[in-house]
């Protein structure tokens, strides 16, 4: 139970607290500097050309250091084909496009994510539906997902929500029942395992984020991986204005494609490659940071770390954020005030991850483009189009009322900072 009797923000309001900054040399480092240099010393920012036709040292597929970064992500994951670009985001529309979803599609998003993961399918013409969330993990509930599959369905995009992997048995057995395809977003999970399994390669495409957020960072950047070599040139086509070589191409399968600018540059490349061997370091330190505050929050009844699933077994979870439920009638007050409190003891947590999806204005109205499109689109008209409150209730209660999100465990916060929450609780709860 609470009591803020003492509490700073009962006596004066409390500080308002500031997000720390965590730029140093995990990412920043003397390895990225050299890397950054060694691509600015080869006389090229980025060696991509849209065309097939040889002009050395241009390429379709890119310069040195994208090929090198390609190739040793490839090799971390296992993965036959790694495709560098510009953002995951990119790599999710690029997944959408390689897979030829389009009008009169559905695809099974999770309404608990980034806006990009509904939004891929909508670019593309296609419908996304919204599936309920595991209370426990955040990603996609298989069973949620078995009732909204219709006969319009063509993918699942499933997100390893958090770093938390989903249940892939349940939801590869899914796609195999009904014939669908799956992409994995990544994004949050790189060094995930689930079952002994690299996240990312057990759907047909899988998509990570290099953005500044997360674990591993380029500035900006995105990788799709496919086993399948057709889907990695379709990729590869969608990131360098496919539409201008895709006779060369040599794909019978391939007759036609939109092809945009989602290029990475040989910068990005080169720091993504220093940052890549960083990854197992970072994935451990962040865990231990992990295991001590899931420690420390024993003592309170009122807050439940969310979890994926079991690590027993070769799952392995690696925690982009730290989220935590909140138990409103344990704790005695309302969400908000605790987390003001919180906040005003210095411990930035914030109340729950983004508004379920589906409310945005976007699906409440209909409208991405002109004349409602792509909703209105005759080829979509009898797809499930549902976005009222209530579609899914585990990710509202979720976001309304329970999540709070903290991110403590991200380097280079130490053991150190992890104690300083235990000690702002200890003062909200035994004053
Ligand atoms: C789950 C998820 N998917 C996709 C993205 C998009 O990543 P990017 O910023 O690289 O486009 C993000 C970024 O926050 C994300 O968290």
């Amino acid at each position: 139970m609470i009591d803020l009797t003492n509490s700073n923000l009962a006596i004066n309001g409390g500080p308002k607290v500031r997000k720390k900054k965590w730029f140093d040399n995990i990412t920043t480092g003397q390895q990225e500097k050299e890397a950054a240099i060694r691509a600015i010393n080869s006389g090229y920012l980025s060696l991509f050309e849209g065309s097939h036709t040889p002009d050395p040292p241009f390429s379709f597929s890119g310069g040195p250091e994208i090929i090198a970064l390609e190739e040793e992500w490839s090799q971390f994951y296992g993965s036959k084909f790694s495709i560098a670009l510009n953002s995951a985001t990119s790599g999710l529309y690029a997944a959408i496009g390689a897979l030829e979803i389009g009008f009169g599609d559905e695809v099974i998003v999770s309404p608990y994510t980034m806006s990009a993961c509904a939004l891929a399918p909508l670019i593309y013409g296609a419908i996304p539906v919204f599936a309920d969330i595991d209370p426990n993990s955040g990603c996609l509930d298989p069973e949620s997902i078995s009732q909204k599959i219709s006969m319009r369905t063509k993918a699942i995009l499933i997100v390893h929500q958090f770093g938390f992997v989903a249940n892939m048995d349940a939801i590869m057995d899914i796609a195999k029942k009904y014939n669908l395809k799956v992409i994995e977003d990544c994004a949050q999970a790189h060094g995930a395992k689930y079952k002994g399994k690299n996240v990312g390669t057990i759907g047909d495409i899988g998509v990570f984020s290099l953005n500044v957020n997360k674990t591993i960072q380029a500035g900006e950047g995105g990788i799709c991986i496919t086993n399948d070599l057709e889907l990695s040139y379709r990729i590869k086509l969608i990131r360098n204005h496919g539409e201008a070589v895709v006779e060369k191409a040599g794909y019978k399968n391939i007759l036609n494609i939109a092809g945009f600018n989602y290029r990475m540059t040989e910068i990005s490349a080169a720091i993504a490659r220093e940052q890549l061997k960083k990854l197992p370091y970072l994935n451990k330190e962040r865990l231990s940071l992990v295991n001590h505050l899931k420690n420390l929050l024993k003592s309170y009844d009122f807050l439940e770390p969310m979890s994926g699933s079991d690590s027993n077994n070769g799952t392995q979870n690696v925690y982009y954020i730290f989220p935590v439920k909140y138990n409103k009638n344990a704790a005695g007050h309302k969400r908000n005030i605790f987390t003001e409190a919180l906040n005003a003891e210095g411990m930035l947590f914030y109340q729950g991850y983004v508004c379920p999806l589906y409310l945005q204005p976007i699906y409440q109205k209909k409208l991405l483009f002109k004349h409602g499109y792509p909703f209105s689109a005759p080829p979509n008209k009898d797809c499930a189009q549902e976005y009222k409150q209530g579609t899914c209730p585990v990710a509202e209660r979720l976001h309304f009322e329970e999540v709070l999100i903290n991110e403590h465990i991200r380097l280079p916060h130490k053991i150190s900072d992890i104690e300083s929450i235990d000690d702002a609780l200890k003062k909200l709860c035994c004053s």
